[in-house]
């Protein structure tokens, strides 16, 4: 998938810059936005999403540009899976219920149709057996799960992801990672904002290094982290990896 970024800016109605015209172009599978906290990554990602319209530039997906007004964008998020942080979940529906809920609001789906298709990716993602439990009965790792299940469920060409593990502990942060990894080498394209730096390595191509709303660094992923150019990427990294094993 190609990602054109032309001069992006935001910035809030409180005067805040968080993203200063940003300019990038890159074919990529998996792409990793990481950077300091604050810098924006959030902000691109909802950008990319049509959840917010940046305040100058202009933002292009396989060469379509996105038009930021209302009958446009309610077209545009139906194609765009989204799975953040955590509480993405409907605390009052079961993790079938979840998946089939906006299969047949948004996308149409009749109940059985979206019943068949929410037990085949439950199955699949081993969360069959889970299936009639609500969020608070499973696990944060299984709730992100059921949370990609749910984003992935109706095929979008695009998976975005802002920092889906962060709430996690790490042996439950390993099954979703897994889990992306797997929809990855099938073909799914994402975005991912993350701190975890051997997923942005080793299982994303492409990497974003975002530092107060500029662009700092960016390039393939393997690369970077072997040999940043910049003493700001160099920084982070040696301070993000400085007590890993
Ligand atoms: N809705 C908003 N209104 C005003 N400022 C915001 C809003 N959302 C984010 N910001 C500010 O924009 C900057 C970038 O935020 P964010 O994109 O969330 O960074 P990151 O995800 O990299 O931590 C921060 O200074 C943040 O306080
Ligand atoms: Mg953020």
């Amino acid at each position: 998938m190609r990602i054109e970024l032309k001069a992006v800016s935001k910035i809030f109605s409180d005067g805040n810059r968080a993203l200063d015209n940003i300019t990038y172009r890159e074919d990529f599978n998996a792409l990793a936005i990481i950077g300091p906290s604050g810098g924006g990554k959030s902000t691109l990602l909802r950008i990319l999403g049509g959840l917010i319209e940046p305040t100058s530039g202009e933002v292009a997906l396989n060469g379509k540009k996105i038009c930021y007004d209302e009958k446009h964008l309610i077209q545009y998020r139906r194609k765009i899976g989204f799975v953040f942080q955590s509480k993405g979940l409907f605390n009052h529906l079961t993790a079938r219920q979840n998946i089939i809920l906006p299969l047949v609001n948004v996308h149409g789906y009749t109940k059985a149709g979206a019943g068949t298709t929410a037990d085949n990716l439950l199955e699949r993602f081993g969360l069959f057996r889970d299936r009639h439990k609500y969020p608070h009965e499973l696990s944060g790792g299984q709730q992100q799960r059921v949370a990609i299940a749910r984003a992935v469920a109706v095929k979008p060409k695009l998976l975005l992801l802002d920092e889906p593990t962060s709430a996690l502990d790490p042996e439950l942060t390993s099954e979703v990672l897994d889990m992306l990894n797997e929809l990855r080498n099938e073909g799914l394209n994402f975005i991912l904002v993350t701190h975890e730096m051997g997923f942005a390595k080793k299982a994303c191509d492409k990497l974003m290094f975002i530092v107060n709303g500029r662009l700092a660094e960016y390039g393939d992923s393997e690369k970077l982290f072997t040999s940043p150019e910049t003493e700001e990427l160099a920084g982070f990294l040696s301070k993000v990896l400085e007590w890993n094993v």
